[in-house]
């Protein structure tokens, strides 16, 4: 019977990567995927993960199951990093936090997890989003509506249009919402904005879903979650996924957290029974070594201090990297302007190109995009931005 079924396309961020792979073109460019790159292309294993990792490899004494709710040392250092510890404890025992697979196993589990709470539930999702976001929650059977978010003329977020398509909204549908670094835009909710989602949240009975993949890689550890933070502190219910692949560089490790607040303590019992019990019914127990490394260096200071310079470091890169592309290309003599590739925050911007520009940035450039024209920041270096602006002028003045 396996012959009723058809291929399907390739997924449209991570095909690039054996593309650019194979391609023998020296001046090739690899800005698809989201993975941190240094001056030198490489994607580094941050220090106080090595570190970690051979503290853990000297003293690690059994591998014995985690359990289906993970590492309980991590999930505790990862809702304090999202929520801070004064939130955390006057949350108390309404929040609860697991160990997921990964970000994407964490939305899996949010999903499962809304679908038992609520089937009928519409998830609203923002236009454009990560192409992820609907096969991994579509995989629960949630209806999907999108609401309107970039504005690709004026490189801001469609406010008013986005809050007027979720006045449609029902009570019990959830909003999906990028905590920072909008993948993949850049363009995040400034702090009124967050206030008035909030309002609207409270107003219709909304569930917010937050995905936290990027924390750290914006303005800052702290300034990154503030919207979040806000919501946490006002919203009865909310979801919050976190991801270490990119803070962390912990990609191939796949190392996640879901926390649920929920609108008390007994409710927030019967969620992390639920949650554990999707959870087994998934993957069983989530793999422990990323969760290890993280919890290892959040409860070692001198190694928690190392991982926050380091992280610094690398915001700083991609925001100094915003700055040199834009004036490389002010200096290719593109009359466009795109000061928003400065202005905008994390791993992507979008270059502004169409669908076929893209496809001729791969096919005559060898510089890999997706073909949203979403390119990775952390892909450019000082070899490389004058050939990236120079066959982007060329390009442009073809019309
Ligand atoms: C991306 O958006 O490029 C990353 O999050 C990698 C992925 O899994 O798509």
């Amino acid at each position: 019977m396996f012959e009723n079924l058809q291929a399907l396309p390739p997924d449209p961020i991570l095909a690039l990567t054996p593309a650019f792979r194979a391609d023998p073109n020296p001046r090739k460019i690899d800005l698809g995927a989201g993975v941190y790159k240094d001056e030198q292309g490489n994607t580094p294993v941050m220090r106080a993960v090595k570190q970690a990792e051979s503290e853990l490899l000297a003293g690690q004494r059994s591998k014995a199951y985690v359990g289906p709710a993970g590492d309980r040392g991590f999930n505790e250092a990862m809702a304090s990093l999202a929520f801070g510890d004064e939130l955390l404890a006057s949350l108390g025992e309404r929040r609860v936090s697991l160990q997921t697979p990964g970000g994407c196993g964490g939305l899996r589990l949010a999903a499962e997890f809304l679908a038992q709470a609520n089937p009928d539930a519409t998830v609203w999702l923002s236009d454009p989003t990560w192409p992820n976001h609907r096969p991994l929650l579509g995989a629960a059977r949630l209806g999907m509506e999108s609401y309107p978010y970039y504005d690709f003329g004026s490189h801001s977020v469609r406010f008013d249009a986005m809050l007027d398509r979720l006045s449609a909204a029902a009570a019990g549908d959830v909003l999906l919402l990028h905590g920072c670094c909008h993948n993949p835009c850049g363009a995040d909710l400034a702090a009124e904005q967050w206030r008035a989602v909030r309002d609207l949240a409270l107003d219709k009975g909304l569930v917010v879903l937050i995905d936290m993949a990027y924390q750290g890689l914006g303005d800052g550890l702290e300034r990154d979650v503030a919207g979040v933070r806000m919501l946490a502190e006002s919203l009865p219910e909310l979801l919050l996924v976190s991801s270490c692949s990119k803070n962390f560089g912990l990609y191939r490790e796949r190392t996640g957290a879901l926390s649920a607040i929920c609108a008390s303590a007994s409710v927030a019992k019967a969620a992390a029974s639920r949650l554990a019990a999707t959870a087994r019914a998934n993957w069983s127990m989530p793999p422990d070594h990323g969760a290890a490394v993280v919890r290892t260096i959040m409860e070692n200071p001198a190694l928690r201090a190392d991982w926050e310079t380091e992280l610094a470091e690398v915001r700083g890169r991609i925001n100094g990297l915003r700055t040199s592309l834009a004036q490389a290309l002010r200096e290719a003599g593109l009359s466009r302007d795109f000061g928003f590739i400065e202005r905008e925050k994390g791993m992507f911007s979008f270059l502004g190109v169409t669908p076929e520009q893209a496809e001729i940035l791969v096919s005559r450039y060898s510089i890999y995009l997706v073909k949203s024209g979403r390119i990775n920041i952390a892909g450019i270096n000082r070899a490389n931005i004058g050939y990236l602006a120079d066959s982007l002028a060329k390009l442009l003045a073809e019309g």
